[in-house]
């Protein structure tokens, strides 16, 4: 379904489904990471968002909040809560990362960050800290660009990684997070959590390939089809939802 045909409980069910098939397809676990859709409401731009260290199994479609996309007048670097955000849970520590990215990304209708255990690893080492993954393979192009960057690291929950997200995501719909995890963003949830899985997927070829030698690489000219025949094969949808 796109997004924007559900009710707000369908987009919060929605979002706490994403959330839990997080864990199932082994790109998460425990607790970490969170999901967030775009959500209007009363025609203000706004998220909807998964509260913050809250067992995926226990969540209700409740615990999620609701928060805007404009940032408030007086909100500091340094302020760990929204001045703003109507629920009854905190929302996730990682609240400003998702606002932020809808802010300056009108193609994001839903973000999904996980701890995904081999774009994690990869996360932490030098060369992908310099380069992010190269296009070792075609299905580079699906995160958007000929590379998928690595965001160098910032303290959990901050502004600076949101900050440092944002810029390696400049033209991509996924990045790594150095010493931290991933994050992958879509036209709708669906589209975000595939993504999530496809670089995850990603992720493991490109650790395997190192374990043997050095991968080959793509060359631009040649990625340049793959993008081009992409625009065909599997163009990303659209659908922020809400009232
Ligand atoms: P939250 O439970 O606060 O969403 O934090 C999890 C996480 O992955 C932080 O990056």
């Amino acid at each position: 379904m796109n997004d924007s045909a559900r009710s707000e409980d369908e987009a919060r069910a929605a979002i706490v489904a994403a959330a839990r098939r997080t864990i199932a397809l082994g790109i998460n676990s425990g607790r970490a990471g969170n999901v967030s859709m775009r959500w209007h409401r009363g025609g203000g731009d706004g998220l909807l968002l998964t509260p913050s260290a809250l067992d995926y199994d226990a969540m209700r479609i409740d615990d999620l909040v609701w928060l805007p996309v404009a940032v408030p007048a007086g909100e500091r670097p340094g302020d760990e809560q929204p001045m703003r955000c109507d629920g009854e849970r905190a929302p996730s520590s990682e609240w400003r990362l998702h606002r932020d990215l809808y802010a300056v990304r009108g193609d994001a209708g839903a973000v999904v960050h996980v701890h995904a255990p081999f774009a994690t690893t990869l996360a932490c080492l030098p060369r992908v800290h310099a380069e992010g993954i190269p296009a070792f393979h075609y299905m580079i192009a699906v995160a958007g660009g000929d590379d998928i960057r690595c965001a160098p690291y910032a303290m959990f929950g901050s502004a600076a990684l949101s900050e440092a997200a944002r810029a390696a995501l400049q033209g991509r719909r996924a990045c790594l997070l150095a010493q931290h995890g991933l994050v992958a963003l879509g036209g709708t949830l669906d589209a975000a959590l595939e993504l999530a899985v496809e670089v995850e997927s990603l992720a493991r070829i490109y650790w395997q390939a190192l374990q043997l030698g050095e991968p080959a690489r793509l060359d631009t000219a040649a990625m340049a089809q793959v993008h081009a025949r992409f625009a065909r094969y599997r163009p990303d949808p659209v659908g922020p939802g809400g009232a």
